[in-house]
C-alpha cells in the first residue's frame, strides 16, 4: 500500500515581481509558515530567475522552497538567454516547472522537448513539475483525456520517480481566467492521470504528486484540494501576495 502523497502548494510567479517587493512577500509567507507547529504540506515559490537569489536569501532557514519556471535541456553551452537545471540547483532551487502551457504556446515547446528538459532537471537533482492540460477547443471537442494522455506519455522521462517528478494538470482555458473545471471534471482527469502513472511507473506512479492548477483561489481551494488524487495546487495570480496565497496554503496545512 502506497502512502498518500504529501501535498505541495506551489506558487508560479510567472513574469511578475521586482526586488522592491518580492522578497518581502516571500518573507511574510515564511513567517506564517514558521508559526505552524507541524506543517502537513510542502510550500514552494517559483519566482522569475532575477529573484531566485534574493528569495533564496530571504527564505534562508524557512520551510519555503524555491524553484525555476523553466530550464534548458543541456547542462551548459551556447544558448543565449537560457538557464540550465544545474544553474537553478546552484541558485538554491529544489524544483523546476517544465512544459507550462505558456511555454508550450509562447515558445512552441513540444512534449518531446519537455521530456528532454525533465531528464536534465532530474539529472541535476531537481524535482520537475511537468505541466499538462487541454485547450478550450480540445475540451469542447471531447478530447481532454486524449490530449492529456498524449502529453503525459511524451513529456515524462523514463527515470521519473515520485521524488523527482510532480505532474500538474492545468487546463489552459482555466489559467488566469477565473474559470475552473467542476469538481467532477477534476476528479475524472486526475483519476485518469493517476491510472496512467501507476501503469507506467508502478508504486512511484501511485506516490507521485498530482497538482491542480488554473484559477485556484482562497475561495475554491478547499473544494479542489479535497478531490481524489489532487495532491496540491500550482497557483499563478493568487500566489503573488501572502494575503492571497496563505488561504490556499492553509487548506493543506
Ligand atoms: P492562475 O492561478 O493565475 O490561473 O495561473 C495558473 C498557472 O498557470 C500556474 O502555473
Amino acid at each position: 500500500m502506497v502512502a498518500t502523497p504529501r501535498p505541495l502548494i506551489a506558487g508560479n510567479w510567472k513574469m511578475n515581481g521586482l526586488k522592491s517587493a518580492g522578497p518581502r512577500e516571500a518573507k511574510k509567507l515564511a513567517t506564517r509558515m514558521g508559526k505552524v507547529a507541524k506543517p502537513q504540506c510542502d510550500v514552494l515559490i517559483c519566482p522569475p530567475a532575477t529573484l531566485l537569489a534574493p528569495l533564496r536569501d530571504a527564505l534562508k532557514g524557512s520551510r519555503i522552497a524555491i524553484g525555476g519556471q523553466d530550464c534548458h535541456g543541456n547542462a551548459s553551452g551556447a544558448h543565449t538567454g537560457d538557464i540550465s537545471a544545474a544553474m537553478l540547483k546552484d541558485s538554491g532551487c529544489r524544483y523546476v516547472i517544465i512544459g507550462h502551457s505558456e511555454r508550450r504556446a509562447d515558445h512552441g515547446e513540444s512534449s518531446q522537448e519537455v521530456r528532454v528538459k525533465a531528464d536534465a532537471a532530474q539529472a541535476a537533482g531537481l524535482t520537475a513539475i511537468i505541466c499538462v492540460g487541454e485547450t478550450a477547443a480540445e475540451r469542447k471537442a471531447g478530447q481532454t483525456l486524449k490530449v492529456v494522455g498524449k502529453q503525459l506519455t511524451a513529456s515524462l522521462a523514463k527515470g521519473c520517480t515520485a521524488k523527482n517528478t510532480v505532474v500538474a494538470y492545468e487546463p489552459v482555458w482555466a489559467i488566469g481566467t477565473g474559470l475552473t473545471p467542476t469538481v467532477d471534471d477534476v476528479r475524472q482527469v486526475h483519476g485518469f492521470i493517476r491510472a496512467r502513472l501507476r501503469r507506467r511507473f508502478r508504486d512511484d506512479g501511485a506516490a507521485m504528486r498530482l497538482l491542480y492548477g488554473g484559477s485556484v483561489k482562497g475561495s475554491n481551494a478547499e473544494e479542489l484540494m479535497a478531490v481524489d488524487n489532487v495532491n496540491g495546487a500550482l497557483v499563478g495570480g493568487a500566489s503573488l501576495t501572502t494575503a492571497d496565497f496563505w488561504p490556499i496554503v492553509a487548506t493543506c496545512i
